[in-house]
């Protein structure tokens, strides 16, 4: 089986994808490693111990940063992110309690760094919020991506941002940390699964009744988690339904077939910024430009995917895997 780390900071559309990630039988999830994003980092590791428990899992929990790289160095320990679009606690006012023995006393940092380094070549990491234990893995243990597999990451965009006109939330969480991450990104394969294919692909309305009547207890969890976060789409977006950017990383992770070759550009270059109005923005390459040419081709950047078979291909993960 596939040998996989969820660092994530969970987040409604996080937990969809962690759920897919535990119902995969290719998949063995050697860890979930939390950093703060979508909520202050005890919320979110108690979400993910939550998510563990309602999957019958055995896959332990590992607490990492609580705050970006710089507010670390600031001696913070509490994101001042706003937790609105996905509610109290992080999963739509939905509480999910978990087991705390499941809960590690290694640091995501170090967990990340050992497990890589005690099985080079074999690791994939998915990515679902800021880069920021990466980064600190990578502190940890100078060249740590040569022996990754790969990363799948849910971030960036090239067309548009969500937190900022040209930020996506996960990289301008922390900036200096994609930026790092980004840096090394051809000492490994790393692929950049950004907005411009995830909001191509929202869950409706009938999608969301139809695993509630369906989809038994983890359907009914699913619609109940995304009530609220269909209510801020409608506010905001006026779309009829919701996005569920992490589910559709995993997916890709899973089944990278679920892009055809015109949706992913192999091999760019990606870079982010890291200061002023552009914070966080992921400078992406697709085109080759000429005066460019001699920058490193660090990441594949995911534009597109079968909308229709990612969605079929979520639930028959879920419920036949
Ligand atoms: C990303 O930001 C978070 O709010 C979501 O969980 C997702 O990882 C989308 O921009
Ligand atoms: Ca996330």
């Amino acid at each position: 089986r596939r040998k996989i780390i969820i660092d994530t900071d969970p987040g409604i559309d996080d937990a969809f994808a962690i759920i897919a990630a535990l119902s995969c039988s290719q998949f063995e999830v050697l860890g979930i490693t939390v950093v703060g994003g979508n909520n202050q980092l005890n919320s979110c590791v108690n979400n993910a111990l939550g998510l563990v428990s309602l999957m019958d899992s055995r896959c332990p929990v590992h607490a990492g940063a609580p705050v970006s790289l710089n507010e670390l160095r600031l001696g913070k320990t509490a994101v001042e992110h706003s937790t609105e679009t996905h509610g109290k606690g992080g999963l739509g006012g939905v509480s999910l309690p978990g087991d705390p023995a499941g809960l590690s006393t290694v640091h995501a940092a170090d967990f990340i760094a050992e497990t890589v380094r005690s099985n080079p070549g074999e690791v994939e990491i998915v990515t679902l919020g800021p880069l920021t234990n990466i980064a600190l893995a990578m502190e940890r243990q100078p060249g740590l991506l040569q022996d990754v597999k790969c990363i799948w990451s849910m971030g960036g965009g090239v067309e548009k941002g969500n937190r900022t006109v040209v930020a996506e939330f996960n990289y301008w969480a922390d900036p200096e940390a994609a930026a790092r991450v980004f840096a090394q990104g051809q000492s490994t394969s790393l692929n950049m699964i950004g907005l411009d294919v995830t909001t191509k692909t929202s869950f409706s309305m009938n999608d969301l009744f139809f695993l509630k009547l369906e989809g038994g207890r983890l359907g009914k969890f699913f619609h109940d988690i995304t009530e609220q976060y269909t209510r801020v789409y409608w506010e905001r977006f006026r779309l009829c339904g919701c996005v569920i950017h992490d589910l559709v990383a995993m997916m890709i992770a899973i089944d990278p077939s679920l892009c055809g070759e015109g949706d992913v550009f192999p091999r760019v270059n990606v870079r982010i910024e890291t200061e002023g109005m552009c914070r966080g923005q992921t400078l992406v390459d697709l085109h080759n430009h000429r005066d460019l040419r001699d920058l490193p081709r660090n990441a594949s950047v995911y534009m597109g995917i079968d909308r229709n078979r990612y969605k079929l291909r979520f639930f028959e993960t879920v419920f036949k895997d």
